[in-house]
């Protein structure tokens, strides 16, 4: 399948394209107070620029995915909020976007199910969370077995041709073609459209702070909004190797690829060049990532100070988003009855 996958364009700088007749689609778990770094520039920041470049652009908060791993109903709705103000804060638009919450629309459990009656076990039991999952010796609940099919019930619901995420959800969009061509070709009809992953190569892995990917699971996060405290306790936690500060330094670590996401090629050129000379201390890698970040998310910050004391306009902005997403998901739901022989008989 020919991924969208696409090396990252110059910092800052978005290209003036012109908007496609393409529906984007895409969404984050509630399952932290905060979203993080690999949350951000793996997916977050590509969210923002195809709110622009596409005619439709739908981003919504996986409410019913969080249910495989937390178990709290206070925390989910907290949580729920926390990334209605991380959307909006990191410049989400309600004027450009559709922002809803998954389970104001419970019509997309019931796409689950169509789904579910066209999907090979064996395509979930090579899913990789769930073979990790079993690998840990973990119990394993339905709900995690099922997880692919709920996301691929929430991307071909409402006919999406783009999903921007990071690597590690690439293997679920696959399965969501599978899905679609499956029923398309059992029920011999073009209700469900195809989706294409869109991924930039650089920033498809964001590393944490142990080295291994960035995950609230793994407890190696910098959060994006943490107070700067936690932010510098993090950024000063990253794992380095032992080389000496005179010695020539390995770039391939996770100070130097965090420290990247701030800088623009250039700086990195330069970085990289005193690195490899040696003479350069980690300590002031450190101590500059923490700038930077800071700085790069401040105005984001105050954006979502200034929210956060206004509740109730985050409340409105996802119940006015998830009726424009009904609008676009009943006539999709409607093509797959109908193509299965469900619901009463029209005309
Ligand atoms: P979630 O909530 O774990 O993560 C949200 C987005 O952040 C990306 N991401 C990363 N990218 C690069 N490096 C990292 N270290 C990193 N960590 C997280 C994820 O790839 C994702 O794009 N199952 C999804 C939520 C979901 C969804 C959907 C996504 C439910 N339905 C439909 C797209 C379309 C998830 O758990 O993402």
């Amino acid at each position: 399948m020919s991924s969208q996958t696409q090396s990252s364009p110059a910092h800052d700088a978005k290209p003036a394209l012109p908007k496609r007749a393409q529906i984007v689609l895409s969404g984050t778990k509630p399952t932290g107070e905060n979203l993080h770094l690999g949350n951000y520039f793996g997916a977050l920041r590509q969210f923002v620029d195809l709110q622009d470049q596409h005619d439709t652009a739908l981003y919504f908060i996986a409410d019913y995915h969080s249910m495989t791993s937390l178990r709290n109903g206070a925390e989910r709705r907290r949580n729920t909020l926390n990334v209605a103000l991380d959307y909006l804060a990191a410049g989400l638009d309600p004027e450009r976007a559709i922002l809803f919450r998954q389970s104001d629309l419970p019509e997309v459990t019931e796409l689950t199910w169509i789904l579910t009656s066209v999907t090979p076990m064996g395509m979930l039991e090579r899913a990789h969370a769930y073979k990790a999952a079993q690998d840990k010796g973990e119990d394993v609940d339905h709900g995690l077995f099922t997880y692919p099919v709920l996301m691929a019930a929430d991307i071909l619901l409402y006919g999406s041709h783009l999903v921007p995420v990071g690597r590690d959800q690439k293997q679920h969009i696959e399965m969501a073609r599978d899905m679609a061509h499956r029923f398309n070709r059992l029920y011999e009809c073009e209700a469900l459209t195809l989706p294409e992953p869109y991924i930039l190569e650089e920033t498809a892995t964001v590393p944490g702070t142990d080295g291994r990917k960035m995950s609230k699971s793994y407890g190696n996060t910098i959060a994006m909004f943490a107070a700067k405290n936690a932010v510098k306790k993090a950024v000063m936690g990253i794992v380095t190797d032992s080389t000496p500060v005179e010695a020539p330094k390995d770039v391939q670590q996770a100070v130097f690829e965090i420290w990247s996401l701030f800088a623009t090629p250039e700086e990195r050129e330069a970085m990289f060049a005193r690195a490899r000379a040696g003479g350069l201390g980690y300590g002031d890698v450190k101590k500059d990532l923490l700038a930077r970040l800071m700085d790069y998310f401040e105005p984001m910050r105050a954006r979502r100070a200034a929210l956060e004391a206004r509740p109730q306009e985050i409340e409105a902005v996802l119940r006015a988003g998830v009726v424009r997403a009904r609008q676009l998901a009943m006539p999709v739901l409607e093509a797959c009855r109908e193509a299965a022989g469900l619901g009463p008989v029209r005309g």
